[in-house]
């Protein structure tokens, strides 16, 4: 559920009309709501009530430190993956006990900066990266707590592009392999082992495969603590998916994965870490845009908007589906036309949707994506030198821009010509 609505005819964010957001800053934009922000946070939080548990909220869905402020006040922490999301969680006030570093490629600069700056664990990837935590920690005089990111070889059944638990993606280590790399593990003395990390992928509809990887995650902890270690926390990843198209089936809910958790890990008596990014910003935010142009093409008929892939990536890199929707709620049982969707990027690939079917639209008119909240504003760029799109957060009645449009001479003087140019 989302706070974005028809009310007397016209999209809401909460209470706020969103024609009147792109009104006061123009088009494109994303805006996202706060209630739904919270309400998704809430879901996960109360579906692990009775576990000791924390959220870590994965802060690359949309990392806007007014979104990271919102949810840290609930009281989330932070999954982050570079030492950029490191400062910007420190920055909006999560306290370094509740910040998660995940990642493959984290560099001794990144590990440093954690180090200082305190960090509730490092989610640990390979050997190597092991080895230079170990050595960073001991010359720094300190001790780094980890848990080891296993790979499980399991099928997350998503799309190929965010699927991170098969044996040939580049994430963790093998579990076959896990006990000899806890067992080398504990003999550095600059880490403390802790537990358990394991992350299959995102956008999972299914709670299959999930629960695949957890069962070989519970008999893995009994393993490892029978050859002497620790095993204090079990942090397992993020990935449950939103539904995107409105007619599709419904992916489990939170409560059914808190469940499947329970059934599959309770009995361990750990700490239970989970790292949603998706179900918690995903349908929290939508982009909305203008429509330039109605282009009538051979056989079929163009809406060429003013988003392009630059602004929201998703349908061009993954063939992602987000519902598109009018700003002015069409009348009950409105005619409805076949448009291809796409923006004004010198590109084919530039393409939101093809054959979507939509009530009639007409230059100037706003349109809607949902499910715009996470993998959106993040992953967009300047392409075409087209400025970063602003974000807006709602409140009820209230919004606030969050992040403003730069202006054209703030893109172009970033660049810097050399003296002898
Ligand atoms: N934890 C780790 C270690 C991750 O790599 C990810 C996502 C998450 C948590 C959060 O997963 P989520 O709950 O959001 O599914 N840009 C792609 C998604 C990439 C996901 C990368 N890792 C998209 O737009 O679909």
């Amino acid at each position: 559920m989302d706070h974005f609505l028809y009310k007397n005819g016209v999209l809401c964010a909460e209470d706020v009309p969103v024609a009147g957001i792109a009104a006061a800053v123009g088009t494109p934009f994303y805006v996202y709501s706060t209630a739904t922000l919270l309400r998704h946070f809430t879901l996960f939080d109360e579906a692990l009530e009775g576990i000791d548990h924390l959220v870590c909220y994965a802060m690359k869905a949309a990392s806007n430190q007014a979104i990271l402020k919102t949810l840290a006040q609930a009281g989330a922490g932070m999954d982050v993956v570079s030492g950029g999301e490191y400062r910007r969680a420190k920055a909006a006030g999560v306290p370094a006990d509740k910040i998660v570093f995940s990642g493959v490629g984290k560099t001794a600069a990144e590990i440093r900066l954690a180090l200082e700056g305190g960090i509730r664990q490092f989610n640990v990837e390979s050997e190597p990266e092991m080895a230079l935590l170990d050595a960073t920690a001991r010359a720094m005089n300190t001790v780094a707590p980890i848990t080891i990111r296993v790979n499980p070889d399991v099928d997350a059944k998503t799309h190929a592009k965010i699927a991170t638990g098969k044996s040939e993606n580049k994430f963790g280590i093998p579990i076959s392999r896990a006990r000899e790399v806890y067992r080398l593990a504990a003999t550095m003395p600059g880490l403390r082992v802790i537990g358990i990390d394991v992350h299959i992928g995102s956008q999972l509809t299914d709670l299959a495969p999930f629960e695949q990887a957890y069962r070989k995650v519970a008999d893995l902890t009994e393993m490892l603590r029978a050859d002497g270690h620790e095993m204090m926390r079990l942090d397992l990843g993020g990935g449950l998916g939103i539904p995107y198209a409105r007619d599709n089936q419904a992916p489990p809910l939170p409560s059914d994965y808190g469940a499947m958790v329970r059934r599959t890990l309770g009995h361990l008596g750990c700490e239970i870490e989970i790292e949603p990014g998706r179900l918690i910003a995903g349908n929290a935010g939508l982009m909305v845009s203008e429509v330039i142009y109605v282009k009538s093409g051979e056989g079929r008929d163009f809406l060429i908007i003013d988003g392009a892939m630059n602004d929201l990536i998703r349908p061009a890199m993954y063939e992602a589906w987000h519902d598109i929707i009018p700003v002015v709620e069409p009348v009950p049982g409105a005619e409805q036309a076949k448009y291809d969707i796409v923006g004004p990027v010198c590109e084919s690939g530039d393409t939101f949707a093809r054959e979507r079917m939509m009530p009639p639209v007409a230059s100037g008119d706003l349109v809607a994506f949902r499910s715009a909240g996470a993998y959106g504003a993040v992953m967009s760029s300047e392409y075409n030198s087209r400025p970063l799109i602003p974000e807006v957060l709602v409140r009820g009645d209230q919004f606030a821009v969050i992040r403003p449009r730069p202006t054209f001479d703030e893109m172009i003087n970033r660049d810097t010509i050399p003296e002898w140019l």
